[in-house]
């Protein structure tokens, strides 16, 4: 089982955090797993070109290419987002606009969107800093919305409000052993912490 975590913070925080300790949780029950930051990438906007239209193939040549044959052979994607505004981080956006290409596959070619013989879940971790229950909203019907397009099964959350400076998470008295567990239990495993 492959797992692939996107971070969409800019800064070692709270969700970096949680995605790590997921990632960990996999890795104990013998998961292959890595992590990518989006910030650290050259991820340039869609521009509405409609290049894609027929190939499903997008043809802005920076480091999103490489991150469409990642999400091709992972079989758990867990996209980490601090909430800003209400919704998901810019870098964040950014990625999942450029996913309009697989969108094109699905809905206008009647391909797979990331190619057949795999079962893909889709995680999402988010962490606000804000106590709420509506923070989350928007940012989850996006994450849905992206999932579903990509065709992976949105298979579970980690949200977090109240958590504001970096090391938040670290001090909330279950979110990592969450997170862990969560990876854990993706492997089908029962967690004993
Ligand atoms: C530009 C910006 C916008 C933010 N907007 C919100 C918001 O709308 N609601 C909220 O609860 N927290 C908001 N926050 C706080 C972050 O969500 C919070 O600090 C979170 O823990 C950041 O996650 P990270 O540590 O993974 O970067 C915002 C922070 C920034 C920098």
């Amino acid at each position: 089982m492959k797992f692939l975590g996107l971070s969409g913070s800019p800064r070692q925080g709270n969700t970096a955090a949680l995605l790590s300790r997921l990632l960990e949780g996999a890795a104990s029950c013998g998961a292959k797993v890595k992590s990518i930051e989006l910030a650290g990438l050259d991820i340039k906007p869609c521009t509405h070109c409609d290049l894609c239209l027929e190939s499903g193939e997008c043809v802005i040549n920076d480091d999103m290419q490489g991150l469409y044959k990642e999400l091709e052979t992972a079989d758990v994607i867990i996209l980490a987002s601090p909430i800003y505004f209400m919704t998901v981080s810019a870098q964040t956006k950014l990625f999942i606009d450029r996913c309009q290409a697989i969108w094109v596959r699905k809905h206008l070619l009647g391909r797979e969107p990331l190619g057949p013989g795999r079962q893909r879940k889709g995680i999402f971790i988010s962490a606000g800093g804000r106590d709420g229950k509506h923070i989350f909203d928007c940012a989850r019907i996006t994450v849905k919305a992206l999932f579903a397009s990509l065709g992976i099964q949105y298979s579970g959350e980690l949200l977090f409000s109240g958590l504001d400076k970096a090391g938040d998470a670290a001090c909330h008295p279950t979110a990592l052993d969450e997170a862990f567990k969560l990876g854990v239990c993706l492997m089908g495993q029962k967690s004993d912490r």
